[in-house]
């Protein structure tokens, strides 16, 4: 190269690019195995059966499910979040399954903790997968999602849960006052290191579809949810909800859902110093799937990417369906 065709540049950012290795030694962020929370349906089949709109997630029998925990320790999780797929039957106008403490979901966190003493188990508290119409709370004459009965339920449910073995227990409902409701109600029984998780900042989000045909529950859903998942609209709001939150014993913040609200997830970890998660949610992978089904984009490298992502915008850890699948990417990456 001539020398008139050289600047004379003091600052070169593509110094620090030139190899991977200088790439990494810069690397402000990374994605670990244990920053991972992978969710599993669980379900009361002999077997398992696959989800339609989430491509390789299945409803999981018992024993798939112990397989799927064996394999996520043996891949470096930490944590799975159970969620069950409840039977027809057992689904009434007041979701009263949900505190059934031999219920599916007990069962399963038994299950698994009996087998799995170290693997952290969180369990969802919401009344969706027991309702007859598919809302997260107890509903009027009018179908409105009514607020302090329904405290009064989650607050039987989170016990029944944390006495079947979750050690996170995560409101997922939206409720106002639940998470002071269920950190009393823990304290007065005993169950001081129960944690919770509480779902601060969920948005009435058009991504939960896939979620809602793995519960069976979208089709018997009436209306939206737009009365207690927060308008999309707002970013001050989240800061309001998960103060609260806070100020009501939650250990944990959740943003829900993830790739969109970065923003969010960005405004609450500089504000707040306790652990902010975000749940990279079915939609969000339903979306990665589709297109790289297509090979319109390279799977392996979206859910690195979107994963990565989160850790930057300031996320503690990621709830995502991909965990296990980015876990073995990790790993065979180092
Ligand atoms: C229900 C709940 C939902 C999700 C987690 N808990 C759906 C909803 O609020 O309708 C969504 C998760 C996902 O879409 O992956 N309380």
């Amino acid at each position: 190269m001539n020398h008139t065709d050289r600047l004379i540049l003091s600052k070169r950012p593509r110094r620090l690019r030139t190899s991977a290795t200088a790439r990494k030694l810069v690397a402000e962020h990374h994605l670990r195995c244990e920053d991972l929370v992978w969710p599993l349906f669980v379900h009361a089949g002999k077997q398992s059966e696959p989800i339609a709109s989430l491509p390789g997630i299945s409803r999981l029998d018992e024993k798939s499910l112990l397989g799927a925990c064996r394999e996520a320790i043996d891949n470096g999780l930490g944590a799975v979040a159970l969620f069950p797929v409840v039977d027809e039957q057992l689904r009434t106008a007041d979701g009263s399954e949900a505190t059934n403490d031999q219920g599916l979901i007990q069962t399963m966190l038994r299950l698994v903790k009996r087998h799995y003493p170290e693997l952290l188990l969180v369990a969802d508290v919401a009344l969706d997968p027991y309702t007859s119409h598919g809302h997260d709370g107890l509903i009027d004459a009018e179908g409105r999602v009514q607020n302090d009965p329904t405290v009064a339920v989650l607050v039987k449910q989170a016990m029944s849960l944390a006495d079947a073995g979750a050690d996170i227990v995560a409101p997922s409902d939206m409720m106002d006052g639940r998470v002071g409701a269920i950190r009393i109600a823990l304290e007065k029984a005993g169950y001081t290191d129960t944690k919770i998780m509480s779902y601060a900042v969920k948005y009435a989000s058009c991504l939960y579809g896939p979620f809602r045909d793995a519960l069976k529950s979208g089709e018997r859903l009436q209306s939206d949810k737009k009365t207690y998942q927060m308008n999309p609209a707002n970013a001050g709001e989240a800061i309001v909800e998960a103060g609260l939150d806070i100020e009501e014993g939650a250990d944990m913040i959740m943003v829900k859902p993830g790739i969109a609200y970065l923003d969010i997830i960005h405004r609450l970890a500089k504000r707040y110093k306790l652990p902010v998660f975000a749940y990279q949610v079915s939609g969000e992978y339903a979306m990665i799937e589709a297109a790289s089904a297509n090979r319109w984009i390279d799977g392996d490298a979206a859910l690195l990417e979107t994963l990565l992502a989160f850790k930057r915008a300031g996320c503690r850890g990621i709830f995502s369906y991909y965990a296990l699948r980015a876990a073995k990417l990790i790993r065979a990456q180092t």
